[in-house]
């Protein structure tokens, strides 16, 4: 007699502590197991332990570097298979970055967000219709591993890493409820290391917090996030210690985080704390990226109000063009036209060689492009979501890296990085809400690690704003007019709370209450709230 179908589950990062242990339990569980990890060796022998100690076939292995595009096509083509195909999906924790900005280097920096972000939004797309076709009594779907620092600012490494882990948990969690209708569950598990803070020599508030219980070991934690996501729990935060924390580190106040980020033992740039007296007024030449239209047309010309020189970056030539020859002609400022497209390499590299070009310095970095893909996500191509990674959190992440440096080094400048209300609000959308999640947490944890040295890093986070952001969506306005902000309204608010030391502006008085709602109402509420709108759109 043929007992029930074993499930099939393909765990990535399966050669570190915690891979390891998922691929333990679900072995013991009776799952079959396709082991994906960077670490060839680790994978053989793990796949030799599991086979040593049943009759299930060899677990299958698949080794390779998820920052690589070719191995992750590699893993991603084993999701998309019928043949022996996948049932659950765990995303394992990825490696982290080496180091935090201004000090790493930036190709590195990168892979790490690749590693992290770039796989789980490739994975998840991958694994997804198969797995909704088929259905299996499982559960299956997918579990994805973020950090601490999903939810907790933390400087440095940390922080880099954090950013991309709220990126991953965002995306669970929003994807978690609009395709609970297709009976999948997707649960992102928030564990703690075993030491305090990161466990990477960084503080984070976890310091802080006195009554911080011992973290539950990697057993554990798989336990708990296999129990969690068999319940249906989009997530899971394994440990009461730590579970207290994730619950109330967004009623703490921004500066408190400051302050607890303050008393970390290193960071690249400790060396320039207590150099520097109080700033000086903002110098020299701003870069706008999307300043073709919309909010970032809006920022070139209240800049060149201020009498800034401007570097105008976007892909519409005739419309740089015509910008660049009204502000000159107006306010009798300089302004290069830098045609690039942030979706391709060579369109960021061109930007952050000009943003590192220490004989023409820019004072005032403001990241301003972006767009919202149309329609739900599984029917989006993963190569339209890959290119709208690309301009929302791939040219954020290496354009700020391009120009801190330079900022660090002269004591002084800004980055103001577009994001959105949306990052606020868990299971509304798709990739738009966790990449401008990524894009906020990035620079509250960038500010953390360049407090001190002159430099400002702020993220500006409109609700709808009046520009071509929806009808090049192919949308209609949205919502009562009142919703409604005014360009002119976000850059000017913008600046003010930049020239305030703020990490985070939100602007309007309707967004700002939105907001401070959606910080003391629990996630979950929220979700289900969101559960009204949420399509999985966007
Ligand atoms: N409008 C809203 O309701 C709203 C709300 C919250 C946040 N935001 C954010 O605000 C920022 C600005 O959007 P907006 O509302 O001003 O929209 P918009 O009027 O559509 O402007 C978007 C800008 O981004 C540029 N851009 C798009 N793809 C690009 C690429 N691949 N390479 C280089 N530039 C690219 C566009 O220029 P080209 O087409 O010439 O390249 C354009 O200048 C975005 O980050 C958006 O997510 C908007």
């Amino acid at each position: 007699m043929s007992g029930p179908i074993p499930r099939r589950t393909l765990v990535t990062s399966a050669d570190t502590d915690l891979g390891r242990a998922f691929v333990r339990r679900l072995h013991a569980l009776g799952d079959e197991l396709v082991l994906a990890g960077g670490e060839r060796g680790a994978l053989e022998a793990l796949a030799a332990e599991l086979n040593a100690t049943s009759e299930d076939p060899r677990p299958e292995v698949l080794p390779g570097d998820l920052a690589d595009v070719d191995d992750l096509d590699l893993v991603v083509r084993r999701l998309e298979t019928d043949v022996r195909p996948i049932d659950l999906l765990v995303v394992g924790p990825a490696a982290p970055s080496p180091d935090g900005l201004p000090g790493a280097d930036p190709g590195e920096v990168r892979a790490a967000l690749d590693r992290s972000a770039g796989a789980a939004l490739g994975l998840v797309r991958a694994a997804l219709p198969g797995m909704i076709a088929r259905g299996h009594p499982g559960p299956g779907g997918v579990i994805t591993v973020a950090g601490p620092a999903a939810y907790l600012s933390a400087p440095g490494a940390a922080g880099i890493d954090g950013a991309a882990q709220a990126y991953v948990a965002m995306l669970t969690e929003s994807l978690a409820q609009a395709l609970a209708r297709d009976g999948l569950t997707l649960t992102t598990v928030c564990p703690t290391p075993p030491q305090p803070g990161t466990g990477r020599g960084e503080h984070t508030l976890l310091d802080a917090v006195p009554l911080r219980v011992a973290p539950p070991d990697a057993d554990a934690v798989v336990v708990a996030a296999l129990a969690d996501h068999a319940a249906g729990r989009a997530l899971s935060v394994p440990g009461v210690g730590a579970k207290a924390v994730v619950g109330v580190s967004r009623l703490v106040p921004f500066p408190a985080l400051r302050a607890a980020g303050g008393f970390r033992r290193s960071s690249p740039v400790a060396a320039w704390r207590g150099r520097r007296g109080p700033r000086g007024p903002r110098e020299g030449t701003a870069l706008v990226t999307g300043a073709s239209s919309g909010i970032g047309a809006t920022f070139a010309e209240h800049l060149a109000v201020a009498g800034h020189d401007l570097v105008l970056v976007a892909r519409d030539t005739q419309r740089l063009d015509a910008t660049a020859e009204r502000l000159r002609e107006r306010y009798g400022i300089e302004v290069e036209v830098l045609v690039a497209d942030l979706a391709a390499a060579a369109g960021r590299r061109k930007v952050a060689d000009r943003l590192a070009a220490p004989e023409r310095p820019v004072g005032l970095l403001v990241n301003n492009a972006g767009y919202a893909t149309a329609g739900e996500f599984l029917d989006t191509d993963p190569a339209v979501l890959r290119a709208n990674y690309e301009v929302n959190m791939g040219a954020v992440l290496e354009l700020t890296a391009a120009a801190l440096p330079g900022m660090v080094a002269r004591g002084r400048g800004d980055v103001v990085n577009v994001s959105s209300v949306a990052c606020f609000l868990p299971g509304r959308g798709s990739v738009y809400s966790a990449g401008k999640t990524y894009v906020t947490a990035l620079s509250r944890n960038v500010a953390l690690s360049v407090d001190g040295t002159g430099v400002r890093v702020m993220a500006l986070c409109p609700g709808f704003t009046r520009t071509e952001f929806h009808a090049r969506l192919g949308e209609d306005r949205w919502g009562p007019e009142w919703l409604w902000l005014d360009a002119d309204q976000v850059v000017t608010e913008g600046m003010a709370d930049l020239e305030a030391g703020k990490a985070v502006s939100v602007p309007g008085a309707v967004y700002k209450a939105i907001v401070g709602v959606a910080r003391v109402v629990p996630r979950a509420l929220l979700r289900a709230l969101a559960a009204r709108t949420a399509t999985g759109r966007g």
